[in-house]
């Protein structure tokens, strides 16, 4: 999701401004015998939001961890922070002691996706919507998506295939969402469709920017597009109030009754159905991006897909197609192909918490109101759990990976219930990707982008074409 990277990406200058005096506060709170974790704040005013914009976000990451530890503190964006680098303290914020730290957000950021999305909360109202989701997107669920993504992945592959260059995360990005409709709506007229798609993609434009509410501005646009789809979601409510038993995210949020037996509220239908589209499109798209890079950068590797693929003749279809798990199963190389790549390009790189209390770990105080982030990526580019982990080897998980060592959707309270349908829908594209076309990328591929997610330069342009 993006606002875990993206806050990276915004106002950089003035939220420093704040930070100055956070910083000044911090100094007198604390007279507990824990101490600080070691690392250097940066300037009070500039912090080191500016240092870490310069390099390459990971880069300054692991330069700091190889300084100070595992464990060390920094400043961005106007917080005091303190990272995070290895299993065990993952472990501690996420799984073990979620009940303090509590998730995080610019309030500008939740004010588009909707504040009463699930991942800005914790506690109860958290834990029943999360039910919600984890049920509309359980494997019994997704599995009768099958036959309907395939065909959303076949009309996609059909629509590159015109001899035109193609961006390939934005392509990617169409897809995912339009499984994420599917899966939270069921078939949705395209009337609807479209309304939402131009509108999100309205909507998220903003999401990046500075968040200056004034006329013109991306993110006032965004504002405009984000009441105009609770309109279309309201919509689409009235006319499904009848569908309420259908067992899609719709369907559950339209049939939820708390213990005293009241609905959902129509804004907190729209927060987590947009809080989900969200979660689900660029996530999923950066990573197929990254498999299409990956497997074009290794020829040997890519025929090896390609024959695992080939494979899976016809008559074996229907059994195939019954789960993410079977499918798993009958073609290895590709799945691992797919958990490699979650590794290496490492998509969500750390996520953010705020200590809800002072917090006593390992010795270290982490000091109230202090931002938290378990850093996946350096966890997941660490020699001592991944050999060599530049390289791109899907042979590595023929074992699976040590407990809190890969976590690619999280860990915990808030770990990815959308984690079946992402690798599903991969798996289905990949297939047809790789039985009946051919590509070819177009231009230099080799640097990078942070859209926020890191994905190749121009998305990874290609030309696809049909094989015959
Ligand atoms: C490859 C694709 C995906 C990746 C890498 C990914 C990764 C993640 C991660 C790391 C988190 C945890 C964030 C945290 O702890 O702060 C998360 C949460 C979430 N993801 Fe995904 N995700 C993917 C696809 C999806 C899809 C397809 C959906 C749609 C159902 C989805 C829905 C969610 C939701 C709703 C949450 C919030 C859960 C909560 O707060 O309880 N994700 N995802
Ligand atoms: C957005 O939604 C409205 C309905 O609220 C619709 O009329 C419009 O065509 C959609 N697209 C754009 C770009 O505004």
């Amino acid at each position: 999701m993006k606002h875990f990277a993206t806050i990276f990406y915004t106002c950089i200058l003035l939220s420093s401004i704040f930070s100055y005096y956070l910083f000044k506060k911090e100094k007198r709170l604390h007279k507990s015998r824990a101490k600080l974790p070691p690392g250097s704040m940066g300037w009070p005013c500039i912090g080191e939001t500016l240092k870490m914009y310069t390099q390459d976000p990971n880069v300054f990451f692991t330069s700091k961890q190889r300084r100070y530890g595992d464990i060390f503190k920094t400043h961005i964006l106007g917080y005091p922070c303190v990272m995070l680098a290895n299993p065990e303290a993952a472990r501690f914020v996420l799984v073990s002691r979620p009940h303090l730290f509590k998730p995080t957000y610019p309030k500008s950021k939740e004010k588009l996706i909707g504040p009463s999305a699930l991942f800005f909360h914790t506690g109860s109202y958290h834990a029943c919507m999360r039910k919600l989701v984890q049920t509309s997107f359980s494997p019994e669920v997704t599995r009768k998506l099958i036959p309907d993504i395939e065909k959303l992945a076949i009309s996609c592959l059909e629509s590159w295939a015109n001899g035109q260059v193609i961006n390939t995360f934005n392509e990617m990005k169409k897809f995912a969402f339009e499984v994420g409709v599917l899966s939270i709506f069921g078939q949705l007229n395209k009337k609807y469709t479209d309304e939402l798609k131009e509108n999100y993609s309205i909507l998220e434009k903003g999401y990046n920017c500075f968040p200056l509410k004034l006329p013109g501005t991306a993110y006032h646009k965004s504002l405009k597009a984000r009441k105009r789809l609770n309109h279309i979601l309201g919509e689409i409510v009235r006319e499904n109030k009848e569908n309420k038993f259908s067992s899609n995210l719709l369907g559950h949020l339209l049939n939820f009754r708390d213990e005293n037996g009241n609905a959902l509220s129509d804004e907190q239908i729209a927060d987590n159905i947009i809080g989900v589209l969200f979660a689900a499109q660029d996530t999923t798209a950066s990573v197929l991006t990254w498999i299409l890079k990956y497997l074009t950068d290794d020829p040997k590797l890519l025929d090896a897909v390609k024959a695992e693929q080939k494979e899976i003749c016809e008559s074996e279809h229907g059994e195939t197609w019954s789960s993410t798990w079977v499918m798993a199963r009958k073609m290895p190389l590709t799945y691992r192909v797919i958990l490699e790549t979650m590794r290496k390009a490492s998509v969500i790189s750390f996520t953010f918490r705020e200590a809800a209390v002072d917090v006593e770990y390992e010795g270290y105080l982490i000091p109230k109101g202090w931002k938290v982030m378990p850093l996946f990526r350096n966890i997941h580019h660490n020699p001592d759990f991944f050999a060599e982990p530049e390289k791109f080897d899907p042979f590595r998980f023929e074992k699976p990976p040590t407990p809190y060592t890969y976590m690619p959707f999280g860990t915990g309270t808030h770990a990815c219930p959308g984690n079946e349908l992402a690798k599903l829908e991969m798996l289905v594209l990949l297939h047809h990707m790789l039985t009946k076309y051919r590509w070819e990328l177009v231009g230099s591929s080799n640097l990078i982008q942070y859209s926020p997610f890191p994905v190749p330069k121009n998305g990874l342009r290609a030309r696809f074409m049909k094989e015959l």
